[in-house]
């Protein structure tokens, strides 16, 4: 009979017990270790996406809302009348805009999707000002500011330049207030 048969049910061998030690302090020195090299990783993770993302957050902070310049032609100058609108995109095919020669000769152009929820936006000649009719929406004309009705914020503007008589759009500026 071997020595571990030897011993009752209920009595432990203490070969057994060392075993079961060395195991436990095994076992902690790697919950320990795996903790630390958890934290460590995570620590190298946090640093590299920071280091990563850094000349977006400093472009970004250096921008005000300025975006990439993208040139679109709009229309020829003398097609559009002081007074008069004309639609189109900027800087994408899918984002529309409007453009308004004031009759004060001044070219203004923004995205024309109201800020409230998305309606487009036109020109009320008469009365010299940008109106969503979903819910009686009022924006000026001359800095895409809400003045009247639900919008809170203003419309992209859309920095203009007119090039022998061709009129381009030539940059975009988002504003939030
Ligand atoms: S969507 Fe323009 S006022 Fe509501």
């Amino acid at each position: 009979m071997s020595n571990k048969e030897k011993l009752g049910r209920n009595r432990k061998d203490s070969n057994d017990d060392m075993v079961n030690l060395v195991d436990n302090i095994e076992r902690q020195n790697d919950l320990k270790y795996n903790r630390r090299s958890f934290l460590k990783t995570a620590v190298a993770a946090s640093v590299t996406l920071g280091v990563a993302t850094l000349p977006f957050s400093i472009k970004a902070m250096l921008n005000d809302g300025e975006e990439e310049q993208v040139k679109v032609k709009i229309a020829k100058l003398s097609d559009v009348a002081k007074g008069e609108s004309i639609n189109f995109n900027y800087p994408t095919d899918q984002e529309p805009a409007i453009l308004v020669h004031t009759k004060d000769g001044e070219l203004k152009a923004y995205n024309n999707k109201c800020t409230h929820l998305q309606c487009p936006v036109f020109y009320e000649k008469e009365q010299d000002i940008l109106l969503c009719p979903c819910h009686r929406g009022f924006f000026d004309v001359k800095s895409g500011h809400p003045v009247a009705g639900p919008p809170q914020r203003e419309l992209p503007l859309i920095q203009t330049e007119v090039i022998n008589d061709v009129i381009y759009a030539v940059g975009r500026k988002i504003r939030h207030g």
